[in-house]
């Protein structure tokens, strides 16, 4: 919410601060009224998931939850045994950002790092680190790849890299879950059908993100293995993750789903961040860590630009610098933060970050010339 009719809202520390966006709403009060059976037997949810299985093009399973940590978590429990390894990128949410989630509920799986630079594993590591796992009964056999897109860098994996990935996870027999909390802003850049990024590329399982972009609490598993959908309604059961008013859960897809609304929501997300992004670039000073793929920016500020936008009240998150390029280093008087934008972002609020972030940058430009 702005804070007032004319200050634009300069919440920038994720796409999950915004609210709903009004076609969600309007599809939760329209199904809202009168009764239908509860536990997702409605015809609410019937239809949602036969949306489901035709923005994929093929049979998918669908089982909704309310948060992506469920889902990552339950998919990541469907992949693997207790005694086995999820390998995935090191800084990767299912590892950093849930608490052990995906542990607890495969009770007693373990994630395995695996380092790479913009938060994408690249083939060849992936493999290094397959390999080096000793073949033995004291070692935990890895089941199952996880991979973010888009990433935790906001980059994201083409098609063709995420078949290369899979290929590398077929050939040791590990199932691919795709984590995708920004699902919509990753297609909409890649600018490529869902089952093109999905299940054609090898991915067998996915978390499709719904909150981020548009939703109130809402996210899918969407399972492309048969064979990894069996046990998931009763883990979802277990995990207390099988909403009694079903209906108010698939609403909300009903309504980010129809008229391509989802896509528009991520169309505009990503648009925001390019103005934001180029904006910053060009402003003595600022770089950015990795290129803007989606809607999440990350510029290296300097620590007066960086006051002047926390002074003025932008808010953002300082952000980790473990998988930055070869050669990117961070001085001393600097900070990599990470700016997301969202459906609901405002020119006018990206132009008043930019704007501040420039006169900052001016205000001290001729001081240093003079130094
Ligand atoms: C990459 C990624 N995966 C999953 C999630 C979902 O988390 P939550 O449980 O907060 O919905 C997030 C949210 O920050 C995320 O950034």
């Amino acid at each position: 919410m702005s804070l007032s009719n004319n200050t634009p809202d300069m919440n920038f520390a994720s796409d999950n601060v915004m609210g709903a966006s009004a076609p969600v709403l309007d599809a939760l009060l329209a199904a809202n009224g009168g009764g239908m059976p509860a536990y997702g037997a409605d015809p609410i949810t019937r239809e949602v998931e036969a949306a489901f299985c035709e923005i994929f093009e093929r049979d998918t399973a669908v089982f909704l939850v309310t948060t992506g940590t469920a889902a990552n978590a339950l998919a990541v429990a469907a992949m693997t045994t207790p005694w086995g390894l999820c390998a995935c990128h090191a800084e990767a949410h299912i590892i950093d950002d849930e608490c052990g989630a995906p542990e607890f509920f495969s009770h007693g799986a373990k994630l395995l790092g695996i380092p790479g630079t913009g938060g994408k594993l690249t083939p060849a590591g992936l493999e290094a680190a397959l390999a080096a796992l000793p073949n033995h009964e004291k070692q935990m056999p890895a089941q199952g790849l996880s991979i973010s897109q888009a990433t935790e860098a906001g980059t994201i994996y083409t098609g063709d890299e995420i078949a290369a990935l899979s290929q590398v996870a077929r050939a040791r027999k590990l199932a691919l879950h795709m984590d995708g909390a920004r699902f919509a802003n990753a297609l909409v850049a890649l600018d490529v059908s869902p089952a093109e990024m999905t299940w054609r590329r090898g991915v067998d399982i996915l978390s499709f993100g719904g909150t981020k972009n548009g939703c109130l609490a809402a996210e899918a598993i969407l399972v492309f293995d048969p064979a990894l959908a069996d046990s998931l309604r009763y883990r979802r059961k277990r995990s207390g993750h099988t909403v009694s008013k079903g209906r108010l859960l698939s609403a909300q897809f009903r309504g980010y789903l129809a008229g391509d609304h989802w896509l528009a929501n991520a169309r505009h997300a990503n648009r925001m961040a390019d103005t934001l992004s180029a904006g910053l670039a060009a402003i003595a000073g600022v770089r950015l860590a990795w290129p803007t793929q989606v809607n999440e920016v990350f510029p290296v500020l300097p620590a007066h630009v960086d006051a002047a936008l926390k002074a003025s009240g932008v808010a953002y998150y300082p952000w980790s610098s473990g998988s930055l390029p070869e050669g990117l280093t961070i001085g001393r008087d600097e900070s990599l933060v990470r700016m997301v934008t969202s459906f609901a972002t405002t020119p006018e609020a990206v132009e008043a970050v930019l704007s501040t972030a420039r006169e900052a940058s001016l205000a001290i430009a001729p001081r240093s010339v003079a130094a």
